[in-house]
């Protein structure tokens, strides 16, 4: 397994392109199922969990072809995708794909909408709670679906097709807002989404739906109203730009007393985390195709955030906060109400002498003078980005152990931030 090392000490300055949104990607590549005709994506990242999905949508009988290099000064601009689900030709998503990532679960809704049946292995993913996936499936059944759970798999079936309901989720969930949208564009009559959640991954998907022929109002808010069609076209579609990974990076210039701009970032997809940002210290302007954030000399703010559905803090966005809290004037309180095993990434900045004390869904961090770098392990996607943001601001050097979880998520994270001056590098294992 890959490592990667890292020397702290160096200040982030330069320019780091920020790549599509791997939490729109999946879903939009998913939404391919619904139209046997060509659905073209541009901006995909080029990530695992890009690559992983592929796989799956390609055993279902999905097409996919990406475009090759293009000359031009954009090299952030990420991969264009043409996928084409002409013939469904297996409804089942096997255990062995689904369980190495959640949103695979996704394809559930537009397998039942198209085909009128599927049969989807229960989810795995980052393990950073129970993640249970009953919000989906009441759902889909509230649509006419008629589900059973069989030796781990979900088996649904819907031979009349699906009907239009009147759905009101009891908590905020992107993925059951996913599963149940994509299926609601397909049911027959009008679906009524309240509680939807607002994440603008959800709203581009939702964007891309529209221009397949779905027909979609009040995207963007809590409330979808859906009128169902026979049949979606093709389309093509650009990734928006990825809010998590703007985050991380703002919050690592922030943490080196950096300058960076962050090319093609979109402010107004993260405005609660720059204003947590902007308290501690450090500040942010608009460029012309993106934001610019930098903090001088002066010490880091504490701060206290509660992580929410957008538009509050995001929890993907909660361990990198934290990292960054670790070396505050100050003490910080982190409360993590999204998912309840969220804090993995604490023993582990431990390890490199952040002062850390955990109760309950509570996170109460100490800023401390200086960190120093230790062996640490990767545990899951956001909490490994954590350790890189400290290993940059601790003296000596971090190795990060089980990196393979970041590649998941973070497209060319070492080149992005060399070039801006860190001493990273991947140690590939022989
Ligand atoms: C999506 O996961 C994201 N994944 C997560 O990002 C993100 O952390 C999460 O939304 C919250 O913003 C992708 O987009 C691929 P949820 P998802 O359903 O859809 C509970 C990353 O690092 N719940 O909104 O799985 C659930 O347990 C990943 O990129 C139910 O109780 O999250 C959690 O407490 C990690 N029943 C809360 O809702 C259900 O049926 C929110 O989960 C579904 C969810």
């Amino acid at each position: 397994m890959d490592r990667i090392k890292i020397t702290g000490g160096n200040r982030l300055v330069g320019t780091i392109p920020i790549s599509g949104a791997k939490n729109a990607a999946l879903p939009l590549m998913i939404a391919s199922l619904l139209t046997p005709d060509r659905l073209t994506l541009k901006n995909v990242p080029n990530l695992a969990d890009v690559n992983l999905l592929a796989r799956i949508l390609r055993n279902h009988g999905v097409d996919l072809t990406i475009d090759g290099k293009r000359p031009g000064p954009a090299p952030h601009l990420g991969e264009t995708f043409h996928l084409t689900a002409r013939d469904i030709v297996d409804t089942t998503a096997p255990y062995e794909m689904v369980s190495r990532m959640r949103a695979s679960f996704w394809v559930l809704g537009p397998l039942i909408a198209r085909m009128g049946k599927a049969k989807v292995s229960l989810p795995g993913g980052c393990a950073i709670g129970t993640r249970p996936v009953d919000l989906h499936l009441t759902g889909l059944k509230a649509l006419g679906a008629e589900i059973d759970i069989d030796a781990g798999y979900v088996v649904a079936r819907a031979p009349k097709g699906l009907k239009g309901a009147r759905i009101i989720f009891p908590k905020v969930s992107v993925g059951a807002t996913h599963n149940v949208l994509m299926a609601a564009v397909m049911a027959r009559g009008e679906t009524l989404i309240e509680n939807a959640a607002r994440e603008p991954e959800v709203g581009d998907v939702a964007d891309c739906l529209v221009k397949m022929g779905a027909r979609i109002e009040g995207i963007g808010t809590s409330t979808l109203r859906i009128q169902g069609r026979d049949r979606l076209e093709g389309a093509v579609h650009t990734v928006l730009p990825d809010r998590i990974e703007t985050g991380t990076f703002a919050f690592a210039v922030a943490a080196t007393g950096g300058d960076v701009v962050l090319d093609g970032a979109r402010r107004d997809l993260l405005d609660n985390a720059l204003q947590v940002l902007e308290q501690t210290g450090a500040t942010v302007t608009d460029t012309n195709n993106g934001i610019r954030v930098a903090r001088n000399g002066a010490a880091l703010e504490p701060v206290s955030v509660e992580t929410q559905p957008f538009p509050g803090f995001p929890t993907d966005l909660q361990a990198q906060l934290m990292a960054l809290m670790a070396r505050a004037k100050g003490t910080s309180v982190i409360r993590e109400t999204i998912f309840e095993n969220r804090f993995m990434h604490v023993q582990e900045l431990a390890r490199l002498g952040a002062d850390i004390q955990l109760h309950g869904d509570t996170a109460t961090v100490k800023g401390v003078k200086s960190l120093r770098g230790a062996p640490v392990m990767a545990t899951d996607l956001r909490a490994s980005v954590s350790l890189v943001i400290a290993g940059l601001v601790a003296d000596g050097d971090t190795m990060i152990n089980r990196v393979y979880h970041l590649d998941r998520g973070f497209e060319r994270l070492e080149e992005k931030l060399s070039r801006c001056g860190a001493a990273i590098e991947r140690i590939s294992a022989a």
